[in-house]
């Protein structure tokens, strides 16, 4: 096992951004709840500890309060933000409570650098957001930065190994925040940088013929980076032993069904059912026109039709998933903290139960852009491994109001056009989502000097970190421009493209 750093969660929305920025610097982090005991972070060996920011303040008569024997390890401490204010109430230092918070840039100075701040600039640029803050240092400590806010802005106890910073170093506002971290890991924590993509794969592929043995593993596939990354490896680890479904539930986009076909069939030579169940998803969708109807319709019918065709592939003992790291967490949900709000699990739900199989979810431990390395380190194509999200009920959700074969089919022209568009310029590696949606109402056009009056195809393209907000991505007119007149030229059923130009909130990035 890497070394593992512990990431103790106090409900900041940044805890997992901390995670990740640790595992960017090549070292195993994990995430705990605040309440988890410090013989339990001994027992896991971890080799460093860092305690969150959160939306409370100590003086809260509820405030998240960790084990205080973490500080009796015998392992070094870095606390952020809220956790400096645990560190300076725990450990006998004085808090006092602010009736504002402090919030946006800020100008750090560093005073003495030692092992944190090594080889960084004496200035440097910080985010902050924090009310409480230290007014007195726990004895053993001394104050290493300031900023005109603070002059504790930065604490150390060399002899403990024990850190406190006010800012957040893990947001991308500040200025070698990542840096700071690494110092944390390496020159403070001893961190070895043990994490590797090569030797997780190792580990994975290990784990995962130990845990299957001889028995059959089945896995339904999306297209999506994680089921597609999981059966890379598991077809890696057990070869025949794998079974992959792919349900076509008529909602794909174009050569989607044939692209999956090519290059896990051929390529990969995984053993690929493809089930064709267009019509019965067509069939009871007809009339439906209430999004959330739609939605409910196609996850079952897709449990349904999935179902059916485990029993035709005949014994498996194990159903694997691309579950990742931030499924697993159990968020710790103070304020309105939208970590613990994301459960979007929108996987096979309930199916091993009633099949009697084991789950298998050889990604549960990473984050999205580990899944990706590895995805490319099995040699994925880059079209799969940077493949935009793609709605699980698909171009269902795309085609407003009522689906039919036709919209569905106009929509997927339209949609091509625009894909092929963002890949030549380049723009689709550089957005999180670019999709065409249609609409159902007509408007009326002109084509040489004949009218007509025919559908309308939105276009939306947004920027996003994590999807829970959005940007729409300002794309070059002359792009839009190519976009437009290719779709309204060459889709015979539109007439006219508009451009979706709403943030998240108050919109979704889909339309239904
Ligand atoms: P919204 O529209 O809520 O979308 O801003 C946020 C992200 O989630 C995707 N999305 C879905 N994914 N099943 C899915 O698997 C769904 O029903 C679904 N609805 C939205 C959407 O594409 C975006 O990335």
């Amino acid at each position: 096992m890497p070394q593992t750093i512990a990431v103790l969660d106090f409900g900041s929305q940044y805890t997992q951004v901390i995670a990740r920025r640790i595992r960017e610097c090549q070292v195993y982090s994990k995430i705990y709840h605040y309440t988890t005991s410090a013989e339990e972070l001994k027992q896991d060996g971890v080799i460093g500890i860092i305690l969150s920011g959160g939306p409370s303040s100590v003086f809260a008569k509820n405030a998240p309060i960790p084990d205080r024997g973490l500080f009796d390890l015998g392992v070094p401490v870095l606390g952020i933000c809220y956790g400096i204010q645990l560190m300076g109430r725990l450990l006998g230092g004085t808090v006092a409570k602010s009736t504002h918070r402090e919030y946006g840039h800020g100008t750090l100075k560093i005073t003495k650098p030692g092992r944190l701040f090594a080889k960084l600039p004496r200035k440097l640029r910080v985010w902050n957001s924090h009310g409480d803050k230290l007014t007195a240092l726990p004895p053993g400590f001394s104050a290493i930065g300031t900023t005109d806010n603070s002059p504790f802005a930065v604490i150390e106890d060399r002899r403990r190994n024990f850190y406190g910073i006010q800012f957040h170093p893990e947001v991308f506002h500040t200025e070698r925040g990542v840096e700071v971290i690494r110092n944390f890991l390496v020159n403070v924590c001893g961190a070895a940088q043990d994490w590797t993509t090569k030797d997780y794969i190792k580990h994975a592929i290990d784990e995962i013929r130990r845990t299957v043995g001889k028995s059959r593993v089945i896995l339904g596939l999306s297209g999506g980076v994680d089921s597609s990354v999981a059966a890379a490896l598991i077809h890696k680890a057990m070869g025949k032993q794998l079974t992959c479904v792919f349900v076509d539930n008529g909602l794909l986009r174009a050569g989607e069904r044939a692209a999956v076909e090519k290059l896990y069939g051929d390529h990969f030579h995984i053993d690929l059912r493809v089930v064709d169940a267009s019509s019965l998803f067509l069939r009871r969708l007809k009339g439906v026109e209430e999004p959330e109807q739609k939605r409910k319709i196609i996850g079952r019918t897709f449990v349904e039709v999935f179902e059916k065709s485990l029993k035709s592939i005949g014994h498996a003992d194990f159903l694997a998933q691309g579950t990742l790291y931030p499924d697993v967490i159990e968020s710790v949900a103070i304020g309105n903290n939208p970590a613990a709000l994301i459960k979007s699990h929108h996987n096979v739900g309930g199916l091993p139960e009633r099949m009697k199989l084991k789950l298998l979810e050889p990604l549960r431990e990473l984050f999205k852009d580990e899944v990706r390395a590895v995805g490319a380190a099995l040699g994925l194509p880059r079209e799969v491994v940077w493949r935009q999200p793609f709605p699980g009920p698909g171009l269902g959700v795309r085609v407003l109001g009522e689906i039919t074969k036709a919209k569905l089919e106009i929509l997927r022209q339209a949609d091509s056009i625009l894909i092929q568009e963002m890949k030549a310029t380049g723009w689709y590696w550089k957005v999180w989502q670019s999709f065409c949606v249609f609409l159902p109402v007509k408007s009326v056009g002109v084509i040489g000097d004949e009218r007509n009056y025919s559908w309308v195809i939105a276009v939306r393209v947004v920027e996003s970190i994590d999807a829970m907000t959005a940007d729409w991505t300002r794309l070059p007119y002359d792009l839009m421009q190519k976009i437009s007149s290719r779709i309204t030229n060459e889709v015979r059923e539109v007439s006219r493209v508009v451009y979706d130009i709403s943030s998240k909130p108050p919109a979704t990035i889909e339309w239904e």
